[in-house]
């Protein structure tokens, strides 16, 4: 996020968030990363981690709907959709969203999973990103520990499921990315077109869960 809050405003992706009722810009990140990968292929059972404002909550509550209606099919479809946002920040309510006020790394958390979704989950998001110090090293280190405990959560995925997650580019990122494979088929990096040029921000995309 940046620091000056005019600049912030006159930021066309910002204005186009206000015009099309998102909380935040970083809902073209998810977007775009929705159009390359297509990870809500029938999701359904949706985990959101880090989710304030709530600009990922939005987009994938209208794509959770879209599902129900799209894959009226033989294959995999669930009769609705259950989403989950968590954050230590408050999240403003939305609709049909289950929301909590938590650190997601605890073990208290992982019980928060289990009792809201009575089935394995078909999609986790992860735009959670550490207090940045300015430092990119250390930021980098411990963005890729907050990583390192997410990837836990994708134990209560299905088999096939998708996971997406924010990490910071920098040495670490490779550690992370053999982690990532030994739980996913196919593992991918990219950066959205809307992310801004000069962070330093990735997305790891894990598909077709083991
Ligand atoms: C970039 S924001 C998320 C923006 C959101 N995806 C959206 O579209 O509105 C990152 C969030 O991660 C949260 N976060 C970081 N570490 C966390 C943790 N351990 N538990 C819960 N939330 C965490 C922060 O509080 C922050 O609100």
């Amino acid at each position: 996020m940046t620091k000056n809050p005019a600049f912030h405003k006159r930021d066309p992706q910002y204005k186009k968030a206000k015009r099309q009722g998102y909380r935040a810009r970083s809902a073209y990140k998810l977007l775009d990363i929705q159009r390359k990968f297509n990870i809500f292929k029938r999701a359904y059972y949706i985990l959101d981690l880090g989710s304030v404002p709530g600009s990922w909550l939005q987009v994938a509550k209208e794509i959770a709907e879209e599902n129900l209606e799209k894959y009226k099919d033989a294959n995999y479809h669930r009769d609705y959709y259950r989403i989950m946002g968590a954050d230590l920040k408050r999240i403003s309510p939305l609709e049909d969203i289950k929301i909590i006020k938590m650190d997601i790394t605890t073990p208290e958390f992982q019980a928060e999973i289990t009792s809201y979704f009575d089935d394995k989950l078909d999609l986790i998001l992860s735009d959670a990103s550490i207090n940045k110090t300015g430092n990119k090293f250390i930021d980098q280190v411990r963005q890729v520990n907050l990583c390192i405990k997410i990837l836990v959560l994708t134990k209560f995925l299905k088999k096939k499921g998708n996971f997406i997650i924010k990490c910071f580019q920098g040495e670490d990122i490779n550690k992370f990315y053999k982690r990532m494979k030994l739980e996913f088929k196919v593992v991918k990096s990219y950066k959205p077109k809307s992310s801004k040029k000069n962070t330093n921000e990735i997305y790891i995309i894990g598909l077709n869960k083991n």
